[in-house]
């Protein structure tokens, strides 16, 4: 019995897993094991013998049975102790860095602008950028070979050969929404259409593709003293400047009569923009009385109706706030640039909440 207590305890302590473990066990104390083929040797015994015998071996299996238990539970707590050093995570480390975008500062403007619009009663409008003739000339009174064509550095799209449909056009700008907003709705109307708008020309203030945002104010009695309070009231809730200082040139435009452009006081220092101050002029927009001829094209009835339109560069006002230099960096795509001059992506300008921060 000396002997078997020895080898199965030396086995237990040997194993290394449960698979193993299970295998003493069933030699040892299962029920074709060894101590029980000895439990039956205890009938061949005499009493005396047996009574020996038969508390040695329960003793001798609950010996076994235990160290068992005892095994298999050292086992497990190895298991888990390797599991947990293996899958262990330094919740301290510093999470990686995700690269964050910036708003660039058309967009931002363009909401900012929009948010003071909206605050005066106007919704925006859209038309697409691809425009033909009609809406980017005709019907703002620009009938073919007016000299205003050329003024405006039209890129042309392509036509087939013995075609001669005249070309539809990358739209010069964003006066053509102007006639579909009016053809859409009629009038009264109250709209502004910010969008992309193409010239072929380039300098330090012209880029071929520009952006534009345009207004349309029809009613019975707009005048253009009401687009004089508009304007001054979007210019000081933009730039924030109360009173700030405007010049309105008389000017012209086909589609407008009698027509003003309007220009914001800024000065250049050391190549710094900035405005309300200096004795220099930036042109801001161009705008006027809609011409009787532009109502009728848009469907609208120039005895019943009248009002105002202006056409205002969005990156101009972009560039006189922000004090951006030279436009043609806005459309690099140099991160450095968008980095320096973009906005956080959660400052959304509102009127209530601050324009911008
Ligand atoms: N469409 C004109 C331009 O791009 C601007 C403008 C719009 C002028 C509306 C008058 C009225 O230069």
């Amino acid at each position: 019995m000396d002997d078997l207590r020895q080898k199965y305890l030396e086995a237990v302590a040997s194993v290394t897993d449960e698979a193993a473990l299970e295998d003493v066990r069933l030699a040892a104390v299962g029920k074709k094991g060894e101590i029980a083929l000895k439990m039956r040797e205890l009938g061949k015994m005499t009493p005396e013998e047996r009574q020996v015998a038969g508390p040695a071996l329960n003793a001798l299996k609950d010996e076994i049975n235990s160290a068992l238990a005892a095994k298999k539970e050292a086992l497990a707590d190895a298991a888990l102790d390797a599991r947990l050093s293996e899958e262990w995570l330094d919740v301290t480390l510093p999470a990686r860095g995700r690269p964050q975008g910036t708003i660039h500062p058309v967009s931002q403007v363009t909401e900012e602008v929009v948010a003071i619009f909206a605050d005066m009663g106007f919704a925006v409008a859209e038309g697409p950028q691809i425009e033909n003739d009609f809406y980017n000339f005709d019907a703002l009174n620009i009938p073919p070979h007016h000299p205003a064509r050329q003024e405006f550095d039209t890129f042309y799209m392509h036509r087939d050969e013995g075609d001669n449909r005249p070309p539809h056009v990358l739209r010069t700008h964003t006066s053509p929404v102007q006639i579909r907003a009016m053809e859409k709705t009629g009038a009264p109307i109250r709209v502004i259409a910010p969008g992309r708008v193409y010239r072929s020309d380039y300098d330090q203030t012209h880029t071929p593709m520009f952006h534009q945002i345009e207004g349309l104010a029809i009613g019975k009695d707009i005048s253009m003293a009401n687009l004089k309070w508009v304007l001054e009231e979007f210019f000081s809730a933009f730039f924030e400047i109360d009173g700030i200082k405007t010049r309105f040139r008389a000017s012209h435009f086909p589609f407008t009569e009698p027509s003003a452009e309007v220009d914001i006081q800024c000065s250049w220092v050391d190549g710094q923009l900035r405005i309300g101050e200096g004795d220099g002029w930036m042109e801001v927009l161009g705008s006027g009385m809609v011409h009787p001829k532009v109502l009728e094209a848009a469907g609208v009835d120039p005895e019943a109706w009248q009002g105002f339109a202006f056409g205002m560069g969005i990156d101009r006002i972009a560039m006189l706030k922000y004090g951006i230099p030279d436009l043609r960096a806005f459309f690099e795509s140099d991160l450095r640039w968008l980095r320096h001059y973009g906005f956080s992506a959660l400052d959304m300008p509102t009127l209530a909440g601050g324009l911008s921060r």
